[in-house]
């Protein structure tokens, strides 16, 4: 790549394929907190490439807001709307009144209860993938981040094929105005079940949630709508992309799944370089509340910064081989989850389910043959793959 000029970072298609990872490299080496000014954005913003940089940008609590939008392309109508009332794009004092509260069904102690389960599920879709293979494995991996995050929530099961497919549609149609009507179904669907739950408590997820805000200051019914849409949400998109990606990466080598099929790597090691690879939030954006210095930079207030945890999960300075996908990966420090106080509330639910479908593999299936050329969605923000042409063999 030429040193002189700078490779666009936001030229149309890019994501499309994988190539943005050499764009990365050349900025880490180069210019590592960048000025950017894409097309279709109002304003410019900093990005931000290299690791340290990019962990010192997460953990700044009081420099670094999330109020103003944590990503970039999103209408600021629709930021406004849900600041400080959604954990996601919302800063202290609320967002550790809100996460105190919402972090008690992630917690280890609540999620063991529903490993059974997990393992469940996770058998069940692998089975089907063997007795029926699609041309889209998608298909069938997609049931798994689906239906555990449903049954966590207490969502009756007749509805959760409709989830599934609104929250997918809510972040991957091509058109906003399909993007926006999915969200708008979404937060209705929340706000009948909140209403109706105070009536008749009949939801152990949603009382579970409202009973422990006793002691803490009470989540208001619009606060638990937002913040239950942002669950199902990062629950499902998410996983599902790193479940793909993993899967992909076993198929293309095999000499990978040979040590997984063979009992030689710890799945919960597997996870962790599958999290690394995969990168399903590959950005993350923060508004500077006052002058920070990050790397040779000085970002002034009002200042926009962009975290490319793509770009970090790769730096040369962290991981042995970073473009080298291995499952054995030890000290995997991935910043895949963030870090700081937003780091992801269902960090450890994720882990479960990527864990117990490495478990699954192993004991189910034989080998995986990729039949053709997967497809990748082309996001910059929840990027990963949205077509998979694996088939699983007995
Ligand atoms: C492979 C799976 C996942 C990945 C890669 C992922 C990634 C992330 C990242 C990078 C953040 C930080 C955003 C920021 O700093 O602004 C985050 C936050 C969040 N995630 Fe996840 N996530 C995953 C799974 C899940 C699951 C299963 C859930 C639901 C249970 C979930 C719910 C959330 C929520 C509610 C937040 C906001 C936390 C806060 O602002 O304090 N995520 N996730």
């Amino acid at each position: 790549m030429n040193q002189r000029t700078a490779p666009d970072l936001f030229e149309p298609g890019l994501f499309q394929g994988t190539t943005f990872y050499e764009v990365f490299a050349w900025y880490r080496a180069n210019d590592p907190v960048s000025w950017q000014h894409p097309a279709g954005e109002p304003e410019g913003f900093w990005s931000v490439t290299k690791y340290h940089d990019v962990v010192s940008v997460h953990r700044d609590t009081t420099r670094m807001s999330s109020v103003k939008g944590m990503r970039l392309g999103s209408a600021d109508s629709a930021v406004d709307a849900v600041a400080n009332k959604m954990l996601i794009v919302s800063d202290p004092p609320d967002h550790t009144r809100m996460k105190r509260v919402l972090i008690q069904p992630f917690s280890h102690e609540i999620l063991g209860r529903a490993e059974a389960y997990v393992e469940k599920v996770v058998a069940d879709v692998v089975a089907t993938a063997l007795q029926y293979p699609e041309p889209d494995l998608i298909k069938h991996l997609e049931r798994i981040p689906t239906d555990v995050i449903c049954a966590i929530m207490g969502l009756p099961r007749s509805d959760w094929e409709w989830i599934g497919k609104q929250t997918t549609e809510a972040f991957e149609s091509p058109s906003e105005v399909r993007r926006i009507a999915a969200n708008g179904e979404i937060f209705k669907y929340f706000t009948d079940m909140v209403k109706e739950n105070r009536r008749t408590a009949t939801n152990d997820f949603i009382s579970g949630i409202t009973a422990r805000t006793h002691s803490s200051p009470q989540l208001t019914d619009e606060e638990l709508v937002f913040n239950f849409s942002g669950i199902l949400a990062g629950g499902n998109e998410t996983t599902r992309y790193t479940l793909a990606a993993l899967t992909h990466q076993l198929a293309e080598h095999p000499d990978q799944w040979r040590r997984i099929a063979r009992g030689d790597v710890d799945p919960a090691i597997a996870t962790e370089e599958g999290l690394r690879w995969s990168v399903p939030g590959m950005h993350v954006l923060r508004t500077a509340t006052e002058a920070v210095r990050i790397g040779a930079v000085e970002i002034a207030p009002g200042q926009r910064v962009v975290t490319w945890i793509g770009s970090a999960n790769r730096d040369e300075e962290i991981f042995d081989n970073p473009d080298t996908f291995d499952v054995g990966r030890t000290g995997n420090r991935h910043l895949s989850f963030g870090a700081g106080r937003h780091i992801c509330l269902g960090s450890r639910l994720a882990r479960l389910e990527i864990a117990a479908y490495l478990r699954t593999l192993r004991s189910m299936v034989r080998s995986l043959t990729l039949e053709g050329a997967p497809r990748y969605n082309g996001s910059n923000f929840t990027w990963g793959l949205n077509e998979l042409p694996v088939v699983l063999h007995k």
